[in-house]
């Protein structure tokens, strides 16, 4: 018989790791839910069209696209990411402005995979459409620090930038191609091809021989129009003034092509160089008209779930939630005494699970550790006989004998409810 195992770039997700994946995503939204963002749920794939709008020099959509047709002959895509999604929506159903919306969920790019770096990734995020406020850029950032903070993490660094609007960023891709192109002999393989398709990439080459050449570039700084300055002057204000650490580094330029004015990443020092932006976002505020919608503003970000969680294992903190199981029944005469006190203390709200088929007392004490309950409730023979219940701690071993009839009440005190 053939096995199988999971496709390259793609993992299962077990317990307890999977309880911590749930719990993420949980506070995530009571983060982002008192300030007023609602939770969209966009589907796993759409016309391949959606996503062209990453932009067609992008990684993502020249190398990395899940696309295919269906069976219906329709061009569709597993989704990148979701940002190109909630601006479809938008255009779809033409909510109230500003519309403030979080997701939690999987997408797909076909990437080399390796650690922290994954063909099936999480992604938690937030957008907000029809405002251009820079205090809203401020707002958004904030959120983000606030929910690392909530996770206990204490080594994130953000960077912020400003990419101008389109025809500053324009005229900065054309200063660079030709800063490049005069030092082409100077420029890695690499860097040349990247060059070609966009020559703000360039500039996140991490190749020693790139260095010299790219710390020479033109600054993006002296290709913003006024509006765009004073926009990003006020972001840094409103951030400072919200307490937010940053630095501006503008080198920063992102992997997609919608965005314009100020973008941001976040960086995990705790990790290794390959996979230390655990979160990154910006403006995209031409994104809206490209999907056939009005001139509408919009920001956001999406943090990365599984390089998050790598993130807090590096720094030890937001552990896997306890264990829900919390009495574990052992049956010592044959099973249907565990069948039934289960039911009693589930139907009463109280987690209890017990072990199957006959197994001794020590195996099934065995099965009750690995649990995680807190106590064992105990039937043997004399027990049974009597119509009480054994219920021992876990943790310490002391133990009471308590009528069966008694028995829920009496594990409700055990437990301290
Ligand atoms: P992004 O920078 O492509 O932006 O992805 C955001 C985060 O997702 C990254 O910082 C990283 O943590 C995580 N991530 C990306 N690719 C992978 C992968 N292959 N494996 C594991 N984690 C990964 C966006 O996706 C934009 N939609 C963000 C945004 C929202 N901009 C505005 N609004």
């Amino acid at each position: 018989m053939p096995t199988f195992s999971t496709s390259p770039g793609t993992r299962d997700i077990l317990a307890p790791e999977s309880g911590r994946w749930r719990s993420f995503q949980q506070l995530f939204a009571d983060v982002v839910e008192p300030a007023g963002y609602s939770h969209i749920i966009p589907p796993m794939f759409e016309d391949l069209g959606v996503f062209l709008r990453v932009g067609e020099t992008t990684e993502i959509v020249t190398k990395e696209m899940y696309d295919f047709e269906d069976k219906g002959g329709r061009r569709v895509a597993l989704r990148p990411e979701q940002t190109a999604s909630v601006c479809r929506a938008f255009v779809e159903h033409r909510p109230v402005t500003p519309w403030k919306v979080w997701y939690g969920g999987p997408n797909f790019r076909y990437e080399k995979p390796q650690q922290g770096r994954y063909r099936q990734f999480d992604q938690v995020g937030i957008e907000v459409l029809g405002a251009d406020d820079p205090q809203l850029d401020a707002e958004v950032i904030a959120l983000a620090m606030q929910f690392y903070s909530r996770l206990g993490l204490q080594k994130v660094e953000l960077s912020i930038n400003s990419l101008g609007d389109s025809g500053d960023r324009d005229r900065y891709a054309a200063a660079l191609r030709t800063h490049f192109s005069s030092n082409l002999d100077a420029l890695s393989a690499e860097s040349k091809a990247t060059l070609e398709r966009n020559p703000l990439r360039v500039l996140d080459s991490k190749r020693p021989e790139d260095a010299a050449l790219i710390a020479a570039a033109p600054k993006m700084a002296d290709h913003l129009s006024a509006e765009a300055a004073a926009h990003f002057g006020q972001v840094q204000d409103a951030l400072r003034s919200s307490g937010v650490e940053f630095v501006v580094n503008d080198r920063l330029v992102r992997g997609l092509d919608y965005y314009r004015r100020t973008t941001f990443e976040f960086v995990s020092t705790a990790l290794a160089a390959a996979h230390t932006a655990i979160g990154g976002g910006g403006r995209y505020d031409g994104l809206v008209a490209e999907l056939g919608g009005p001139e509408t503003p919009g920001i956001g970000f999406a943090l990365g779930l599984d390089r998050t969680l790598l993130a807090c294992d590096a720094e030890g903190v937001f552990a896997p939630p306890a264990s829900r199981v919390e009495v574990f029944v052992v049956d010592i005469t044959g099973g249907a005494q565990a069948t039934a006190i289960c039911t009693a203390l589930r139907a009463a709200g109280i987690g209890s699970d017990r072990a199957y088929e006959g197994r001794r007392m020590k195996a099934q004490m065995k099965v009750a550790d690995r649990s995680g309950a807190r106590l064992a409730v105990i039937i043997g023979d004399d027990e049974l006989t009597a119509n009480t219940a054994i219920i021992r701690t876990m943790e310490g071993g002391s133990q009471q004998t308590v009528q069966r009839d008694d028995l829920v009440a009496s594990v409700r005190r055990a437990l301290g409810r």
